[in-house]
């Protein structure tokens, strides 16, 4: 859009380009910065244009895109055009993410490449290596405490190293997904190290007081991450003399992005990974971006701004590079981070799936569907050119984050069913046998998270240690009958690394002193090469989840109407142990899919005629896509044997 203040801005900045900038031939650049000036403009306005420095603010921001962009290697451009051309590219079916620790996957990053064979062998096609880069010796939260955000920690590997995998992920078509940190970083981090020396511009990058008037304001409102290690959201520095906002753990310090120069850091930090070859970057704890007294400090409306501001920028470098938005808040709020209004997402193009993946637990510790239904009904339209990151487990707690409100229209009491969640997966209920244990448990509000291994919080731990086959039945079922929902929902499924080998709970964490207090490292598995070697050994636990949901990856990739463009219908039935939807390709909307769900431990039974008043009919000529068979019928009725899936279809796809 062409409007006269951003516009003169803009010519002004051309003009004082620094002359390195200038001498070189960036035809795309300016293009896309033509295109994108207006909103990218509009956006550092409202955030910063009260400040005296707003305008050399504003050449510095440019600079440093143009800087990103001359840098951006040939390959990687080329990139960048082709996807322009073939936009919805990421909403294909043939996309299958897995999320790793790089040390415990495989060691290292050369350890990483030498197994990419296996990623192959299963049919992923997308890797998120997690944090990886400098963090502290002991404590990092996972690496999420970064100290240096442009070198990888030496433990992992090294630039070259991750180079050199991305040439192999290129080359076998993988995908690679990398964190930006962009809350916080470690109190060790330079900036955090040079504030507390007293350096002004530094102490200008995070929130920092010296006394405790504004932190007790704040504190009014701000709930607690870590209620049981690190209670509070600020924390005394000795040697800065001031008290620091951390959100989440003590020695994270949380950047002020009401600062420019902060916002311009960070952003320079995406692009430099987008430059290493990500084509995907997690942007972490983003529904945190902005603080303002009086509230949660949560879901701001800056925060969105400074995501969309991100995203503007980001097309004008690199605008093959996707984002993901790590944002585990409320479902009414989750959807925002794709941005509001508008077709293509504004701020992320990605965003985790957190409400599927805790109604998902709901329905397997209920044995029906009944939340799950309700919260999916509940949950609104993504934008078109969006998508969800739907997942099980992942390398963080469960939080039962669904709406109370739907809890309420199923006739549970929110505490209640709350409370037998937790017991159910904290062991704490008679008749589970799932082993995890609670996390984050805040005695002040009742609140609780789930920590536990995929396998161990179906019950398959518990059903090894007892040798009873019928449980270990049970569990691999529940871990398929997972991964069938993900595959299928519409979105790109997110495996989690172990679990396609039946990895149980990993208690070694209680004797390191650095994460013993944090149970979410039960769930952070070494991999046993050994262990996964018994994916070839028919009979074995890993064989047969290994080769089903091999079977299921490649059956997904082949299914045209899971792709993801808003083409689900959820499907109202009588049955509250079955969750029934239907998948159409939007093209030919004959080739329906219906996924049918069967939570319980019973056979259940379906109606075939509420398949036929959605559009088209269901016959008796039904095929699973999955198995290839016919299911069973009796009486006009579809049989879903327990805890069973189908992907349904008569059309012969
Ligand atoms: C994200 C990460 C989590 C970490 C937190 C703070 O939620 O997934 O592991 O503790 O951010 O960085």
């Amino acid at each position: 859009m062409y409007e006269q203040v951003s516009h003169s801005l803009l010519n002004d900045i051309l003009l004082n380009l620094d002359p390195k900038i200038k001498q070189q031939n960036i035809r795309y650049f300016y293009t896309r910065l033509g295109a994108n000036f207006y909103a990218i403009h509009s956006l550092f306005e409202t955030l910063y244009g009260h400040r005296d420095d707003f305008k050399e603010q504003a050449q510095c921001l440019v600079e440093t895109m143009a800087k990103r962009y001359i840098e951006r290697d040939n390959d990687l451009k080329h990139t960048d055009l082709e996807r322009e051309k073939d936009h919805n590219w990421f909403l294909s079916q043939k996309w299958v993410g897995m999320a790793l620790y790089p040390d415990g996957f495989a060691h290292n990053l050369p350890g990483l490449k030498s197994k990419l064979h296996y990623f192959q062998e299963l049919g992923v096609n997308m890797v998120h290596i997690m944090p990886m880069l400098q963090c502290p010796q002991g404590e990092s939260d996972g690496g999420y405490a970064v100290s240096d955000f442009k070198h990888i920690d030496e433990r992992i590997g090294s630039m070259e190293e991750l180079a050199e995998l991305n040439t192999e992920l290129k080359k076998r078509e993988i995908l690679l997904v990398l964190d930006v940190v962009v809350n916080h970083t470690s109190n060790e981090h330079e900036w955090a190290q040079k504030a507390r020396a007293g350096d002004a511009k530094y102490q200008a990058y995070y929130y920092l007081f010296n006394n405790r008037e504004v932190p007790d304001m704040f504190e009014e409102t701000m709930p607690e991450i870590f209620p049981e290690t690190a209670p509070g959201n600020f924390t005394w520095d000795e040697d800065a003399q001031h008290w620091a906002m951390t959100v989440f753990n003590e020695y994270q310090w949380d950047l002020n992005y009401s600062n420019p120069a902060v916002f311009i850091e960070m952003l320079d930090i995406i692009l430099f990974w987008s430059n290493q070859g990500a084509d995907i970057v997690r942007l972490d704890a983003v529904a945190f971006l902005w603080k303002k007294i009086g509230s949660t400090c949560q879901n701001e409306r800056e925060a969105h701004l400074l995501l969309q501001l991100f995203k503007d920028c980001c097309q004008v470098v690199a605008p093959g590079v996707l984002f993901i938005a790590e944002a585990i808040v409320a479902p009414v709020e989750i959807i925002k981070y794709f941005g509001e209004d508008a077709i293509n997402a504004k701020e992320c193009e990605i965003a985790y799936n957190a409400t599927l993946m805790a109604l998902l637990w709901d329905a397997i510790a209920t044995k029906n569907a009944k939340l799950l239904y309700q919260g999916i009904k509940s949950l609104p339209d993504k934008l078109e050119r969006a998508t969800w990151l739907n997942y099980v487990r992942c390398h963080d707690d469960i939080g039962l984050g669904f709406d109370d409100n739907d809890i309420v229209a199923v006739n549970y009491q929110p505490y209640e069913h709350r409370k037998f969640i937790l017991d159910y997966y904290s062991g704490a209920y008679g008749d589970s046998d799932a082993r995890g244990c609670l996390f984050g448990h805040n005695p002040k509000t009742g609140d609780a998270r789930i920590s536990g291994s995929l396998g161990s919080l179906v019950g398959l731990e518990t059903a090894l240690e007892l040798n009873d086959e019928v449980k270990i039945d049970i569990s691999i079922k529940r871990i398929l009958l997972l991964h069938s929902l993900i595959l299928s929902f519409g979105g790109i499924p997110l495996l989690y690394y172990g679990d396609e080998v039946g990895t149980l709970n990993d208690p070694s964490y209680l004797e390191d002193e650095g994460k013993a207090d944090d149970s979410r490292w039960m769930h952070r598995p070494r991999i046993d090469w050994d262990k996964a070697e018994r994916r070839y050994q028919n009979g074995t636990v890993e064989y047969r989840i290994f080769t089903a949901l091999k079977k299921m990856i490649a059956v997904r990739k082949e299914i045209g109407s899971f792709a993801d463009f808003n083409n689900r219908r959820l499907i109202q039935i009588e049955n509250p142990h079955l969750l029934v939807f239907s998948r159409f390709d939007i093209q030919h909307h004959a080739s329906h899919v219906w996924v049918v769900v069967n939570f319980d431990a019973r056979p259940q039974y379906l109606d075939l005629s509420i398949l036929e008043i959605h559009g088209t009919h269901a016959s008796a000529h039904l095929k699973d896509l999955y198995s290839g068979d016919s299911p069973a019928l009796f009486n006009q009725q579809l049989v879903i044997p327990p805890y069973h899936f189908y992907w349904l279809t008569n059309s012969g796809l």
